[in-house]
This record gives structure tokens, sequence and C-alpha cells, in this order.
């Protein structure tokens, strides 16, 4: 008799039937599962709900299918989850599906920028803050929703508050909608409500269910803000977790992390480690460092294995620390502050926290906004070491003085206080939203703040004079998911004809650290950036680098190489050229991301050829807010702000320093340094955007 199988070994069949019933008691275990009915009984009570709960509680995993289970997708309605981070999204996406015993992007799927995995069957719906806020462009009442949560909302990005403050305005109108003949029961109706009613269509929609939900919120601000709103508390289940201090200052936090990191190998029993750094060039260096320290250890040794984990990863590439480590290896997650809130990942027992977060800064006078390297605040140090205590008793190593823990700030600064609000603007204004200073904001930006953003988009062209979203560009800019200065760099390479030079410049601009230099292969490194080295500036070097690779690729598409043969000789080809591989592959996955953007605008993707003056132009025009000057003394003053800076010795034109560069980014260390420069004529300025530069005579 023939013996039939079902795809999958008995082995594989058993392990998954096994899996199956651990997942099926861990659901059980975990503290809310015992509150399930009261739980949808608030959410059915109350419009707003905010829901605190330790970390491990269920809260992100189980509400959503508690309520599922509750009837609330009834009649094809979606349950819409935010995470602040993609990476959270794409794994709590992928455990809800499995627990539902379902593939991904049926009944449960995510969203994120340039990567959806949702479909129509789709009703629990995971998705990054940012997502939500460009739905509401399309449909401003939300309408396919019918529960709202905004997850790890203590984290405070600048999408968040923004998010906050428009479901506020969705509800509202919402409710408005619900009742059939608009009548509301004060039965006043001003000019904000009739435009709503306008919106509704006739069409009667239920209410909007929104869920606020974090570990460590302070309960009282949220309900406050949403008028007195209910809060529900679940006692968690955190292991403990032993924090330990040094004894003296560090100097040296990345030197202390390595040391950390070998104590805590020889000395300590098994369970992996995740150590806080502050950003990919750290990770990578330590990684290096690790991995040759890790060579002088007896051979019969436990293994080290290293995997980084940062925003401009590609995901599949993040994916690889929630991997357990292979017998007989302990795992070293090398992570930025991305892993610091909602994810899980599994063995991790120890942590290291060197206390340090490279935020976003900005000076609402000059309009400049910069990165800097600054102490986490305690909120977020506890944070850290809770990712100790997911999965049994751990420690966590804080690598600077108790004394100093007590110095630090309570919580974050919300991140809308101390960024450019360009972005969030133009956002804004395209959904509609005219008066900004006046939008209930949860905590208001500087008044400041707006009018300097203001400026710049009509500098920009996005807005006209009188404060309305120009017609097309300003309606274009919106569409884009860049910040507004590389959106607009795009519009305008397409009245220059080099819209191919400036897709892969923005792309590139969008990811960490192209090029990859060993401290102890310096000299090797700089001979072979020589080849893509352009001395017209950074830009034309990246356009370069982008235009190599694609030639590596090429060649071994034409040899019939499979996709992954191919991959692997371009891995080889960034390797021996000393660029960085993961970068690389992010910013071809954002261009073509934009790529399609544009043509779906009608925009022309055409090349200038080696018409480099015509590229610069148009990198004048579009960057003209970003111009500086050279000084006597070698350094250089930001016309726009009048700020000194230098510049960064990265730069191609470092050793040349021309009169007259623009720039892309600045960072703050102990100076002012700007990066990515190109040369420009500084005639150039008064010609091509005069409305900054012309002088009136
Ligand atoms: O949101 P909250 O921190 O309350 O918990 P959760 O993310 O819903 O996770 C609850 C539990 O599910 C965790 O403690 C893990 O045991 C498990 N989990 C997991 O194993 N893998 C994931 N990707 C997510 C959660
Ligand atoms: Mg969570």
């Amino acid at each position: 008799m023939p013996s039939f199988s079902s795809g999958a070994s008995p082995q594989k069949q058993q392990h998954n039937a096994r899996r199956k019933q651990l997942i099926r008691q861990q659901r059980k275990s975990l503290p809310i599962a015992s509150v399930k009915k009261r739980l949808v009984e608030e959410v059915k009570k109350n419009d707003t709900l905010i829901v605190v709960g330790e970390t491990g509680s269920g809260k992100t995993t189980q509400l959503p299918q508690f309520l599922y289970d509750a009837g609330f997708c009834q009649d094809g309605k979606v349950i819409g989850i935010t995470q602040p981070r993609r990476v959270a999204a794409v794994t709590v996406a992928k455990r809800v599906a499995e627990e539902c015993n379902d593939q991904l992007g049926k009944k449960v799927g995510y969203s994120i920028r340039f990567d959806d995995s949702t479909s129509n069957a789709t009703r629990i719906k995971y998705m990054t803050d940012g997502l939500l806020l460009r739905e509401a462009l399309l449909d401003p009442l939300l309408s396919k929703y019918s529960v709202i949560v905004v997850d790890e909302a203590h984290e405070r990005t600048v999408h968040t508050d923004v998010l906050l403050g428009l479901l506020k305005k969705v509800q509202r109108s919402r409710s408005i909608c619900a009742d059939k003949n608009g009548k509301t029961s004060s039965d006043r109706q001003d000019h904000s409500q009739s435009s709503t009613l306008k919106a509704c269509q006739g069409i009667k929609y239920a209410p909007l269910k929104l869920i606020i939900m974090s570990a460590s919120l302070d309960a009282k601000c949220f309900s406050d803000y949403f008028g007195g709103a209910k809060a529900v508390h679940i006692q968690g289940r955190q292991y403990p977790v032993d924090t330990l201090y040094t004894y003296q200052p560090e100097s040296d936090y990345l030197d202390a992390t390595l040391v950390t990191i070998f104590q805590i190998h020889l000395e300590e029993g098994p369970g992996d480690i995740l150590a806080f750094l502050t950003g990919q060039e750290e990770i990578e260096s330590l990684e290096r460092l690790i991995q040759e320290r890790a060579r002088q250890l007896p051979p019969d040794s436990t293994k080290i294995w290293t995997t980084p984990i940062y925003s401009s990863l590609p995901s599949e590439q993040q994916m690889n620390a929630f991997k357990p480590a292979q017998a007989g290896a302990r795992k070293v997650v090398l992570a930025t502050n991305i892993a610091e809130t909602s994810v899980t990942i599994p063995g991790i027992k120890y942590v290291i926290d060197p206390g340090m977060v490279k935020a976003r800064a900005y000076n609402p006078v000059t309009g400049m906004e910069s990165l800097i390297i600054i102490p986490v605040s305690k909120a977020q140090a506890l944070q850290r070491s809770g990712r100790a205590g997911r999965e049994g008793p751990g420690k966590c190593f804080r690598l600077f003085q108790e004394c100093e823990f007590d110095k630090l700030a309570e919580s974050t600064v919300p991140e809308i206080k101390r960024c450019n609000l360009s972005n969030v603007v133009l956002q804004l204004k395209a959904l509609g939203i005219d008066d900004i200073i006046g939008f209930d904001f949860m905590e208001k930006p500087s008044r400041t703040s707006i009018l300097k953003s203001l400026e710049q988009l009509i500098l920009l062209g996005a807005l006209t004079d009188d404060y309305k979203l120009s017609d097309p560009v300003g309606k274009q800019m919106a569409r884009l998911p860049l910040d507004p200065m590389y959106s607009k760099a795009l519009i305008v390479s397409n009245e220059f004809k080099c819209l191919e030079e400036m897709l892969i410049v923005v792309s590139m601009l969008s990811v960490e650290s192209i090029f990859f230099t060993p401290r102890e292969k310096l000299e090797e490194a700089r001979a072979a950036r020589k080849s893509f080295e352009s001395s017209e500036g950074d830009h034309i070097t990246l356009v370069n680098v982008y235009r190599a690779a694609l030639e590596c690729l090429e060649k071994s598409k034409s040899a019939n190489a499979k996709e992954k043969t191919m991959e692997k000789a371009l891995n080889r080809w960034c390797w021996e050229n000393f660029i960085n591989y993961r970068s690389l592959r992010h910013a071809r996955d954002v261009h073509s991301q934009i790529q399609g953007h544009v043509q779906q605008m009608g925009l022309y993707v055409s090349s200038c050829g080696d018409d480099m003056v015509q590229f610069r132009r148009c990198l004048t025009a579009a960057f003209f807010l970003n111009a500086a000057m050279r000084q006597p003394d070698g350094s250089f003053r930001a016309l726009a702000t009048g700020q000194s800076v230098q510049m960064h010795p990265s730069s191609v034109l470092f050793r040349t320093k021309p009169d007259c560069v623009i720039f892309n980014e600045l960072v703050r260390t102990t100076q002012n340094y700007v990066k990515n420069l190109s040369r420009i004529d500084p005639l150039w300025l008064a010609e091509l955007a005069p409305q900054y530069y012309a002088t009136e005579d």
C-alpha cells in the first residue's frame, strides 16, 4: 500500500503539535488572560480606554484577539494596533498569526512603510503609527477600523503625538456621523461639524473605539487629554531583574561594553546577552572587536554568536536576532533602542546598558535639526533592564554609577518637542487641518517651532504665502513618505531632468554608513573608495557607488545567475570595495519603493548623463536651505542659520575645502559637523533660490 504524506515529516509534525500546545499553555498563563471578560466589557462601555500593564502581561498579543473574539470585527471591520517601531509590528504580527493558527497576511497581518503583508481578509492589523497617519490621508474617518490601539504610547514619538490628536478628532467626527441626521445632542452645528457631515456622505458610522496602551505610562496625563478616559491596570508578570552598577565612572562605554560581555561570558551561567548601543557604526565596530577577541578564547569554550539589530537593517536581517543560538553558543544581540520596548527577544538573560542613546535635537530658532548622543531617561533605563526578565530571572549591568541613575531625567522629552516639524505640519495640512497652532496636540510644540516649519514649507514651495497646501507641489510632497526637503529634491530634479540621479541620492542618504572603514584597514579602505570618489562631492560619489553595485549585479545576471548567487556576488564585491552590504541593500529597497511613488505621480525618471554641473545645480535648487560658505580660518558658516560648522572628515571634499557647499546632515559632538556635501557655485543660490537669496535692489 502506498504511504501518503502531508508534506511535513513525522518529526516535524510532532514538533509543530508540541509547539502549538506550548503556545496554548503560555497564552492561558498570561496575566491578561484572567481579565479577558472585564477588558472586553470596558471596551464596550468606554469609547476611550487606557490600558496599563507590565511588559510581558500579554497586552500587545492578546487584547486584539480578545476584541476579535468579542465581535469587534463584524461587518468586515478591522482592529488596528500601532507600534512606534517597524520591527515590533512585524514580530508581533507573526506571533499572533501563529497563535491564531493561521498564515501571516490572512486574519492577522502587518503593514509598515515599504512592506505590506495584509489582504482583504485581514482583521487584526499591526502597523507603525506613521503608516496609520498616511492611511488617514486617503480615508479621513478611518472608516474600516472599529478599534484602534495605540500601543507603547509612552514612547511619544512624533508620530504617536500627531496620531493621538488626529484620532481624537476622528473619534469626534465619527460620533457626529453616528447620528443619522447629523443632529448632535446639543443640536448646534458649527463649521467643522458641517464639513464632517459632508465627509460622512450619509453613511452611518459606528463610533471609533480607542485604546491607549503601555507598560510605563503616566495614565493621568493621557486620561486628562482624552476628557477623563478610564484607565485599567493589569497586574504584570515580570521576573526579578538584578541591577548592577559600576563603582567608577566609565570613560569609554564601548570598551566597557566589550569588557562586560566577556566578563558575563566567562563568569556567568548560560543565557543570551543584549547590549544597547547608540547606532549602526558603534554596533558594527563592537561586533568586529567581539569577534576578534572571541578568537582568542580557548578552543573548547562556549562560542559567541553576535547578531545586530538597528532600524536601518533590512527586516529579514533584523529577524536573525530573534533566532536561537546554536547549541554550544551564546547569542550576543547588539541593539539600538529599537529593542528597548515591545519586542521579546528569546533567550535574553543579561542586559548591558551603557546608558546612552542617539536622539534628535532641534533648534527652533535656527530651524536646524541634528543628532546627538545623550544619556537615557530613567524610564528608558527601566525598559532596558526589563528586557532581561521576560522569560526568567535576569541581570542588568548598568555601565554607570548608581548616583548617576538618580540624576537621569524621569522620562524622555516627547520627540515632537525636539524635532523639525515640517513633516508634521505638511501631513496635517494634507489632512485638511489648517490651523496648526490651534491643533489639539497632547503637548504643544513651541510656537517658534511651528512658525519656523511653516516658513520652511513656504520656502520649499509646499505652502502658498497664505499657508495653504500648494497644488501640485505641496500635494505631491505630502504623498511621498520622505522628509519634505527630500521630497522637494525629487520634484525639482524632475524639472532638471536628473531624477534618476536624485532618486539614488535620496535612497543612499536614507540609510546610515554606506562606506565601511575598519580601523585596522584604514588605508586599504581609503584606496578602495578612491575609485568611486568624485571631486564634485559626496552626492555624486554615492551615485557612483550605487551604479557600480548595479553593474556588478548586471554582470552576474548576464551570466544567468540565480538571485541568490547574484546577491552573493554583490556581497563579495561590497566586501572587496569596503562598502557596507547591509546598508546598500536597504538603499536598494528604499529606491524601488520611492521609484514606485514618483512614477505613480507621473514624474519621469531621466538622467542628466555626464552633465554634473546640471546635477549640482539641481542639488542647489533642492537643498539651498543647507548652504555653507568657507571662512578664512577653514571652517564654514551655514548661511541660513549663521552657525559655524566644520566639514566632517568623512567627506570627499575634506581636503579641497571649496568656497561654497550644500550639505545634508548636521551632527553635533564636541563641534557641529556637516556631512554629505557637494561643491556649488555661490552665484547659483540667488539664481536658483531667489525666494531666499535674492537681494532687494
Ligand atoms: O505587550 P506585553 O508586553 O504586555 O506582552 P506581549 O508582547 O503580548 O507578550 C506576552 C508574552 O508572549 C511574552 O511574555 C512572551 O512570552 C510571548 N511572546 C513571544 O513569545 N514571542 C513574541 N514575538 C511575542 C510575545
Ligand atoms: Mg507590548
